[in-house]
């Protein structure tokens, strides 16, 4: 199953704005690459004075606008976060743009998405219906069994919106967060009429404790579960999905040096054999992962 094409090259910022304390959304004009982009999906970015780029996923396309929102951890994400910004300092390797706009370099998209999986069988993607994604693989896909449940864990919530925005049917949300100011894009899974269960480690909102203690009550057989977050929770969410039965899809944020093959270090067992999260991922079917 084919994956889009991936360009290296300097994109205009349009906003890389402060969503609230810690996290920020970054938004570059990118007519003709956001066509190309699928969920799931994500880029390297480019930061000034740091050695490696960092991978950060896809998380709104529209408009001819790629969007992706990020949490401020280390050195990278606290320099990208004064990137486009009114700093007045060179901020890219590229230094400012032409028109004085500044600019930021990526690599991408890379990766395999959500229903890119090259294993994926058909049967399990035919249960799947995405709108004006994929619509070549699966335009006979009869939804009548497809319930989507996302779960997301963190900054995990990043790559299941795109996710969201482009499947055919809307479903459940479980959200997880240390406390109540992690909390994002809510009003954006709310306006595309997803119904969304909280959950906070401090219990500042909704159901205090791990979301996935929540979500094995809940989950169904009927359900098709997509999860991004943290290690710890995706292991829970397999248990749960594999005793249940559950099918679908997790996406695996190992630490990345190239992102695209080329240094090995992303590796991760799955269905027995190695593979490199970067490339044969960062998606993959629930059935096949070992975390
Ligand atoms: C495919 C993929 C998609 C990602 N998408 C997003 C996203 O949409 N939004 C977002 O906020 N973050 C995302 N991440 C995580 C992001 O890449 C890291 O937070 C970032 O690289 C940290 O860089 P830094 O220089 O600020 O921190 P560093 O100084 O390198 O590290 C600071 C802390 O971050 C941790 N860290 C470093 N790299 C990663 C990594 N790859 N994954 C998880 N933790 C890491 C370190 O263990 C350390 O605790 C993604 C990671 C991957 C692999
Ligand atoms: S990050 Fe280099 S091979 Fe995956």
């Amino acid at each position: 199953m084919c994956t889009s094409k991936r360009f290296d090259k300097s994109y205009k910022i349009i906003s890389n704005k402060e969503i609230c304390a810690g996290y920020f959304e970054l938004k570059v004009k990118a007519d003709t690459i956001s066509k190309y982009c699928y969920p799931g999906q994500f880029f390297m970015i480019d930061i000034l004075e740091v050695f490696l780029r960092r991978p950060i996923s896809i998380h709104c396309v529209e408009k001819g606008t790629i969007s992706f929102l990020y949490s401020v951890v280390g050195k990278g994400t606290k320099i990208l976060s004064e990137m486009g910004r009114s700093s007045g300092r060179v901020i890219s390797r590229r230094g400012e743009g032409k028109d004085g706009c500044d600019e930021i370099k990526m690599l991408g998209p890379l990766g395999r998405g959500y229903g890119l999986t090259s294993n994926a069988s058909s049967k399990f993607l035919s249960r799947v219906s995405f709108d004006s994604y994929g619509k070549k693989s699966y335009q006979k896909s009869g939804d009548i069994d497809f319930n989507p449940v996302i779960v997301a864990g963190g900054t995990g919530i990043a790559s299941v919106h795109f996710l969201a925005t482009k499947l055919s049917r809307k479903g459940i949300l479980y959200y997880g967060v240390r406390s109540k100011k992690d909390l994002l894009c809510l009003d954006k899974f709310e306006k595309m009429g997803w119904k969304i269960v909280v959950s906070t480690e401090d219990g500042s909102k909704g159901y205090k404790g791990y979301i996935t203690d929540v979500l094995s009550e809940n989950l169904k057989d009927v359900d098709t579960l997509f999860a991004c977050g943290p290690v710890p929770m995706l292991k829970k969410v397999l248990q749960i999905a594999k005793e249940k039965n559950v099918k679908g899809f997790v996406c695996l944020e190992k630490k990345m040096a190239c992102g695209i093959g080329n240094c090995q270090g992303c590796a991760v067992k799955i269905n027995g054999e190695n593979k490199l999260t970067c490339k044969d991922g960062p998606v993959f079917e629930i059935k096949d992962v070992e975390l």
